[in-house]
């Protein structure tokens, strides 16, 4: 693991159960997660991992429609949550930092990185390793904090890039802000990029908080 990677597991561990709290009545996340899932209906004995699990939600969903379910976290809290969560339904946990899966290379059908990649300096190094262990023909989908919600909540420049904490009532934590054509950047030196979608909040309508990926390893 590197500093990042020690860093998250500390934050996760020490606020993963009000992050979860918080999180399971988050309307925004159960539209993002339901948007990243419509992708994925047909997946009876594909295989998924899901890069930064959290609390295994994903997991659970993908593992009942009949894929071969793998999630990946660097925090102890989430990975406990997420095995409980899928105890009876086969899904492989493991401590590991995405950046440095292990699995062989070729392994999965599908990637999902849902609000994970943000916790992360060297992006590439990620969609490095994720083009590294994807299928030819296989996708990835990522899900970040868009750059524009952290400009206007945030830094109010949107070139202001790197590491910066927040605090979110009794959670504090980091986030790495990285602008669009970063990502898109990082992400399109291994992959094809399919799609891009900015998602907006149920709650505040007038900028985008959500960057969907949908790209492909062709
Ligand atoms: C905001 S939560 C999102 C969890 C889940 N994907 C969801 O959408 O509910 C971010 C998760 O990423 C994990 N994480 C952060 N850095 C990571 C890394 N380098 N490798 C694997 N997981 C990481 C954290 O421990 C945390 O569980």
């Amino acid at each position: 693991m590197d500093e990042d990677a020690r860093q998250a597991r500390k934050v996760y561990n020490l606020y993963g159960e009000a992050f979860i709290k918080k999180d399971e009545k988050n309307k925004d996340k159960k539209k993002i997660s339901s948007i990243v899932l419509s992708y994925l209906k047909k997946v009876k004995n594909k295989k998924i991992l899901d890069a930064g699990c959290g609390a295994g939600r994903e997991c659970e969903i993908l593992a009942k429609r009949g894929a071969k379910v793998f999630g990946i976290d660097v925090s102890e809290v989430m990975l406990k949550i997420a095995k409980k969560r899928c105890s009876k339904l086969g899904v492989k946990f493991f401590q590991r930092d995405m950046e440095r899966t292990g699995f062989e290379e070729e392994s999965f059908d599908f990637i999902l990185s849902i609000l994970s990649a943000q916790y992360k300096r060297d992006i590439k190094k990620v969609f490095r390793e994720f083009w590294r262990i994807l299928k030819f023909g296989g996708e990835i989908f990522v899900v970040v904090p868009h750059p524009i919600k952290k400009m206007i909540e945030h830094t109010k420049n949107y070139f202001e890039r790197g590491l910066h904490w927040e605090e979110h009532g009794e959670v504090k934590y980091f986030n790495y802000y990285w602008t669009l054509e970063d990502y898109f950047n990082a992400i399109s030196q291994f992959f094809r990029i399919c799609e891009i979608r900015e998602i907006g909040s149920l709650k505040e309508k007038n900028y985008p908080h959500f960057l969907f990926i949908r790209a492909k390893k062709t």
